[in-house]
């Protein structure tokens, strides 16, 4: 049923631009997408990257924007809802719910990384980062603090202040959306966004003038950095070569999709809350464009650029949690200010992520009002959320060393 009360809208345009762009710059652009680059052979992974923004992603942001909107001017805001009056069928609400499956489980791991990246921004910024004991120091740490280390370890008090952080991040999750569409996730986003933007043009400037640091390696310089990073093929396989990987177009079409928070009911959500003649087609192109810009531009130039000069190809790996949590701190280890770098790094990531991670949770929202008539304040919803976050974190605990890799 659609509310009868007055429904939110956002504040602004350009507050729904940034939200959006909030919810789509996240761990995938700075994590995500530089892995997958290194995985497939550089430049000739930016061929189906393209192709997938500009045949698949930019198309649905735009259909997504605008479906959006029309729900929303007829009173639903929750992708069940908004399918129901698309098209009345019985079973068009059922297809809408995994609208808001999808954010949930997303939101659901996304918190603990979310942690992750607010403990190490913590410990940079404290003087407590295990910084220059060299070996296998960060491999350890990581794997005790995530829980990688042995099943159930993270229950033991020892280790115990990543569940202070992921507690503290779920409850600062809570009370962002508690305060609204306005006051709260736009709010974040208008000020998270300059705030990303300006953490990592100075990272990016450091990592672009570290020239060659280790004069005994004269081939590990940046320029060879960005090489490897960008060239298409590699001397073992040939441009062409690489194009032919059926692998690598899935997975640049998988990475739009993810990283453009496209196709699982977050955007169709914040859409559905513009007003009647809020354009969508440049602002939803605009959104997607600054994705890109912050995945591509920023993303893509830090980091393996950044691991290259300092551990030479060898030290790259393209594992997701490998590259930020392990290698990128051995980087920030040898480059001049590191702990700072490595602070600023990390809270960069922490606010990606928590610009995220609000927009999974609205779906549901938008759910729990319109379809039990509760309010955004119904103690409901904050308790079923509590209950099978705190349930999947458990067992993530229990079972650390088998999940997290
Ligand atoms: N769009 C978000 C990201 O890239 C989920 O991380």
């Amino acid at each position: 049923m659609p509310s009868s009360k007055k429904t939110e809208k956002w504040g602004s345009l350009i507050g729904v631009v940034l939200a959006v762009m909030g919810s789509a710059i996240g761990l995938g652009n700075f994590l995500r997408f530089p892995g997958l680059t290194a995985k497939y052979e550089g430049g000739s992974f930016m061929i189906p990257y393209f192709f997938a923004l500009i045949f698949l992603g930019i198309p649905i942001a735009w259909l997504e924007w605008t479906l959006g909107r029309v729900g929303g001017q007829k009173g639903f805001h929750s992708c069940p809802g908004i399918f129901r009056i698309l098209w009345r069928n019985r079973i068009s609400p059922y297809l809408g719910f995994l609208g808001l499956l999808v954010p949930v489980g997303i939101f659901m791991y996304y918190i603990l990384i979310e942690a992750w990246c607010l403990y190490y921004a913590y410990l940079y910024l404290s003087g407590t980062f295990p910084l220059y004991k060299g070996g296998n120091a960060y491999i350890d740490f990581f794997q005790n603090f995530t829980g990688m280390a042995q099943d159930g370890i993270l229950f033991d008090t020892e280790h115990s202040p990543i569940l202070l952080f992921i507690l503290f991040c779920y409850l600062l999750n809570m009370f962002i959306i508690y305060r609204g569409l306005v006051k709260g996730i736009e709010l974040v986003s208008k000020i998270g966004i300059p705030l990303l933007f300006i953490s990592a043009f100075i990272i990016l400037i450091r990592v672009l003038t570290l020239g060659t640091p280790d004069p005994n390696y004269p081939e590990r310089n940046i320029l060879n950095g960005l090489g490897f990073m960008w060239n298409p093929g590699t001397p073992e396989k040939s441009f062409i070569e690489s194009l032919m990987n059926a692998d690598m177009w899935l997975a640049a079409a998988g990475q739009i999709f993810f990283s453009l928070s496209v196709g699982f009911g977050v955007i169709i959500t914040y859409a559905s809350y513009l007003k009647k003649d809020d354009d969508v087609i440049l602002s939803a192109t605009t959104s997607a464009a600054g994705n890109s810009f912050a995945e591509v531009a920023l993303g893509g130039l830090i980091t393996i650029p950044a691991a290259f000069v300092f551990l030479g190809k060898e030290g790259i790996s393209d594992s997701v949690f490998q590259l930020g949590f392990i290698t990128l701190p051995n980087v920030f280890e040898k480059m001049p200010l590191g702990a700072f770098f490595g602070f600023l790094w990390f809270f960069l990531l922490f606010i990606a992520a928590i610009t995220s991670s609000i927009s999974m949770l609205q779906p549901a929202i938008a759910f729990f009002e319109e379809g039990l008539g509760t309010g955004r304040r119904s103690k409901y919803f904050y308790i079923i959320i509590y209950y099978i976050n705190w349930l999947f974190i458990c067992s993530i605990f229990f079972q650390g060393s088998n999940c997290i890799r």
